[in-house]
C-alpha cells in the first residue's frame, strides 16, 4: 500500500476544493488499504477530518492514536454511544430515534455528543425524510438547550454524483440547503456537507463547507477514467510470491474441472492466492486474467481456487519465489483494479474493499512516519 499515493491523492483533492475542509472516508478499513495508515497519511497531507460506518470503526481510529474530527455514520439507536462520545467522535442521526439515544448517552457520559443530522435528500437510505425533519429539529433544539448535544452539522449524501450533470444533484443541493436553513432559523449554527469524490472532483458548487472522499484517496478514479488520463494515483497493489514453478508435459488438464490443458510443455507457476483472499473466481472464468510475473505478463489458467491461481510461464526462467503482481497502478503493465471491475462486471470500490483475510498482509511503502 502505497502512503506516498495517498498523500499525493488527497493534494490533488484539496487543490479540487480548496475551500471546503476535507473528510477523507476510511470505512471498512480504509476500502481494504488499512484505516489507521490511510487516516494518518490523508491528516498529513491536508485532510482534517476523517469518516466511517460503525462506532466500532471510529474507536479503532482512536485507538490507532488517530485524534482528529471522526464522524461516525451508520448506527442502530439501541447501540452504546457512551464509548464514541466519550472519545470524542462525531455522531450522525439519522432518525429521532438515534438522537434520543445519542441524547441519553451523552446524559450518561457527562459530556455533550457532537451531532451531525442526516437529511435525506433523495437517496432514500439513511436519513431523515423532509416531513419528519422540523420535529427532529425541535428534539435538536431542545437538547442543544439542554446541554447535551452540539448540532455541528446537517448532511446529506448524493444519488448520481458520478453523472456530474445529473438532474437530482441540484435537487438534492437544494433539499440539503432549506434543512439546513430551516436549522440556522431555529438558531443552530450547523455547517453543510454534500459531496463524494465525484463531486469533489466535478461540482465545485456543490463543495459547501466540508467534502467527504473515499475512493479517490485510494486513487481510484471517481469518473473511471484510466489510471492514464486520471489526476490520481492507485495506492494499493496486490502481489504474492511464486510459491511452485515446474515444467509440465503438453495435454496435461490444469486447476479443478481441467478447464484448461497445456497445448505444449510449458512452466507453470503456482501463486498462492485465491478467491478467499478477493481474488474472485469469476475473474477466470473467459480465460482472460493476466498476472505480471518478472516483467511479462502472463495468462492465469484454469479455474481460481479458494488459495492459488496457476499461471502460465511458457519457456520463461519463472522460479519459487518470484514476484507475481495480480493488480497494481498498471506502470508495469499489470491489471488494474479497474480491469479487474470491468472483468467481473462491478466497481473498483468492490474490487479493493474485496481484498482482505488474515492471508493478506499489508506492507506500506512510502510512510512519512
Ligand atoms: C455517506 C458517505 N459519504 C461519503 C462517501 C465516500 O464516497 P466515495 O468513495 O465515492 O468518495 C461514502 C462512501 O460510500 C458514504 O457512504
Amino acid at each position: 500500500m502505497d502512503l506516498a499515493a495517498v498523500r499525493h491523492n488527497v493534494g490533488v483533492l484539496r487543490a479540487a476544493a480548496p475551500d471546503a475542509a476535507l473528510m477523507a472516508v476510511v470505512k471498512a478499513d480504509g476500502y481494504g488499504h488499512g484505516a489507521v495508515a490511510v487516516a494518518r497519511a490523508a491528516l498529513e497531507a491536508g485532510a482534517s477530518w476523517l469518516g466511517v460506518c460503525t462506532l466500532e470503526e471510529a474507536l479503532d481510529l482512536r485507538a490507532g492514536g488517530v485524534t482528529a474530527p471522526v464522524l461516525s455514520w451508520l448506527h442502530l439507536s439501541g447501540e452504546d454511544f457512551g464509548p464514541a462520545i466519550a472519545a470524542g467522535v462525531d455522531l450522525a442521526a439519522s432518525s429521532r430515534e438515534h438522537l434520543a439515544a445519542i441524547v441519553a448517552a451523552a446524559r450518561s457520559a457527562g459530556r455533550p455528543a457532537r451531532l451531525h443530522l442526516k437529511a435525506d435528500t433523495g437517496l432514500s437510505r439513511n436519513g431523515v425524510q423532509p416531513q419528519e425533519w422540523p420535529a427532529l429539529l425541535d428534539d435538536a433544539v431542545k437538547a442543544v438547550g439542554d446541554g447535551t448535544v452540539e448540532v455541528v452539522a446537517v448532511w446529506s449524501h448524493l444519488a448520481h454524483a458520478d453523472t456530474p450533470d445529473h438532474p437530482t444533484l441540484d435537487r438534492q443541493a437544494a433539499l440539503l440547503t432549506d434543512a439546513w436553513q430551516a436549522a440556522r432559523d431555529r438558531g443552530l449554527h450547523p455547517i453543510r456537507h454534500l459531496a463524494n469524490s465525484a463531486a469533489t472532483m466535478t461540482r465545485p458548487d456543490l463543495h459547501f463547507d466540508l467534502v467527504r472522499a473515499g475512493i479517490a484517496v485510494y486513487g481510484l478514479d471517481p469518473l473511471d477514467r484510466p489510471v492514464a488520463d486520471s489526476p490520481l494515483r492507485p495506492a494499493m497493489t496486490l502481489r504474492a510470491r511464486v510459491v511452485l514453478a515446474k515444467r509440465v508435459p503438453a495435454g496435461e488438464g490444469v486447476s479443478y474441472g481441467h478447464e484448461w490443458t497445456t497445448p505444449r510443455e510449458t512452466t507453470l507457476a503456482v501463486v498462492p492466492l485465491g478467491y478467499a483472499d478477493g481474488v474472485t473466481r469469476s475473474l477466470n472464468r473467459h480465460g482472460r486474467m493476466r498476472v505480471l510475473i518478472n516483467g511479462a505478463v502472463r495468462p492465469v489458467v484454469g479455474r481460481v481456487c479458494m488459495d492459488q491461481i496457476v499461471v502460465d510461464c511458457g519457456d520463461a526462467d519463472v522460479r519459487e519465489g518470484d514476484h507475481a503482481v495480480l493488480f497494481g497502478p498498471g506502470d508495469d503493465g499489470e491489471p488494474t483494479a479497474q480491469d479487474w471491475a470491468d472483468e467481473i462486471g462491478t466497481i473498483h470500490y468492490e474490487v479493493v474493499t474485496g481484498v482482505h483475510g488474515r492471508r493478506v498482509t499489508r506492507t506500506l511503502a512510502g510512510a512519512a512516519w
